[in-house]
């Protein structure tokens, strides 16, 4: 387990210990994906008025193990009216972050040695978040041409021991969202292959930046394409929220057992010790659905970096979404690159562990003139190379 670090929070770490040395405001840290932007003043006004206002025994109490049930119910009202489906409070269940969710999702559906397929390039978590629950990641490689699905390669992954697929749109680590055509596609392929095994193929979709799109694109919601979806959401990037670790895991209302799974997940919450996440954060959440951080700095700041990094002649797909990007290396070896970018004070994510060496991951959620003041680091880096 000690051998299985984060290279995200090693890079993170390096960066304090850099800032330490030089000043933090001459470290471009670009390693994690920590919202810039203050939370909106609703969350807080909402603390405020819960703490000033409600009864403190009721307030801090202990929830039900399935959740509060006003927040429940305001999740399922939001995201009904929002994606048309009929979710009701029995189909929602809180969770710490997405990270919680994901975790009780597939425990969910599956059961120890069976498979869930992902696909390169994706969030590293997901390998500690599956394979913990004694099911088996299976990673399916790349669609390098605009990160979409390599739906030949996903062919020939599935088989029957297959319970779940775990999608992330839009992307961490490369900002793709993925379009109505491939979530079509994806939704007939698991649908045959279900059908052929005789079981459910469950679709478990992460999305904690669903509400950062930029050009006003539409994402379209993975849930709406396939019944049998368990869509797993966080306030912590939309709300800037990740250390207070609200999520949800919302069942489709037509989901094969969709009646059961959110008890399902409530008891296996008491077997991990997670019994839900804090209450007054639940409240406060429950009067933020149709609020966001301001996120447009996030658009900013991409369009600053994917022009220069086209500028200066890097392979990078324009992000779709999310608040990173991921250009390809300028030599084979992700990581050699990546150490020879701290010489210039620039702190880039080598994307081997997210399944596709050769490439690097940007975090650009960092003030807008630190990313103006890093182009010349680039230019420099890029520099070193010709
Ligand atoms: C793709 C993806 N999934 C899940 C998570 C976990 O998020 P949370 O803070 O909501 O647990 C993250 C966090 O960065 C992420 O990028």
């Amino acid at each position: 387990m000690l051998g299985a670090k984060s290279v995200i929070r090693e890079m993170f770490m390096y960066g304090k210990e850099r800032a330490a040395q030089i000043g933090y405001e001459n470290v471009f840290d670009y390693s994690l994906g920590n919202p810039s932007v203050p939370c909106p003043p609703q969350f807080t006004q909402a603390m405020v008025d819960l703490l000033q206002n409600s009864e403190p025994v009721a307030l801090h109490g202990y929830c039900p193990s399935q959740g509060d049930p006003t927040f429940r119910s305001a999740v399922a009202q939001s995201i009904s009216h929002r994606f048309g489906l009929p979710y009701e409070q029995k189909h929602i269940f809180p969770t710490t972050g997405a990270a919680g969710a994901i975790a009780h999702a597939i425990r969910a559906v599956t059961t120890p040695g069976d498979e869930v397929i992902t696909f390169a390039p994706f969030f590293p978590e997901y390998i500690h978040y599956v394979n913990k629950t004694g099911a088996d990641l299976k990673v399916v490689p790349p669609d390098t041409e605009d990160f979409q699905i390599n739906f030949d390669a996903l062919e020939t992954f599935l088989n029957p021991s297959v319970k779940a697929v775990l999608i992330n749109t839009p992307n961490n680590p490369t900002g793709a969202v993925y379009t109505a055509r491939t979530l079509e596609r994806l939704a007939g392929l698991l649908t045959q292959k279900s059908r052929e095994y005789g079981h459910t193929i469950f679709l478990v979709s992460d999305e904690p930046y669903r509400e950062i799109v930029f050009a006003g694109a539409e994402h379209p919601y993975p849930a709406a394409f396939y019944p049998n979806t368990l869509t797993c959401y966080s306030f912590s990037k939309s709300l800037s929220l990740p250390g207070e670790r609200l999520g949800y895991v919302a069942v489709h209302p037509q989901c094969e057992e969709g009646d059961i799974l959110v008890d399902v997940m409530a008891q296996i919450s008491r077997g991990i010790g997670h019994n839900c996440p804090p209450s007054i954060i639940q409240l406060a959440c429950a009067r933020c659905l149709e609020v966001t951080s301001d996120l447009s700095v996030y658009e900013t700041n991409m369009n600053l970096l994917y022009n220069k990094l086209t500028e200066l002649g890097f392979a990078v797909k324009k992000p779709g979404g999310t608040f990173y990007i991921f250009p390809k290396a300028l030599e084979e070896d992700s990581i050699a690159f990546c150490e020879r970018a701290k010489q210039f004070d620039l702190l880039l994510v080598p994307a081997d562990s997210f399944g596709c060496p050769g490439y690097f991951r940007m975090a650009y959620c960092i003030d807008t003139d630190k990313v103006r003041r890093s182009l010349p680091a680039l230019e420099a880096l890029a520099a070193s190379y010709r």
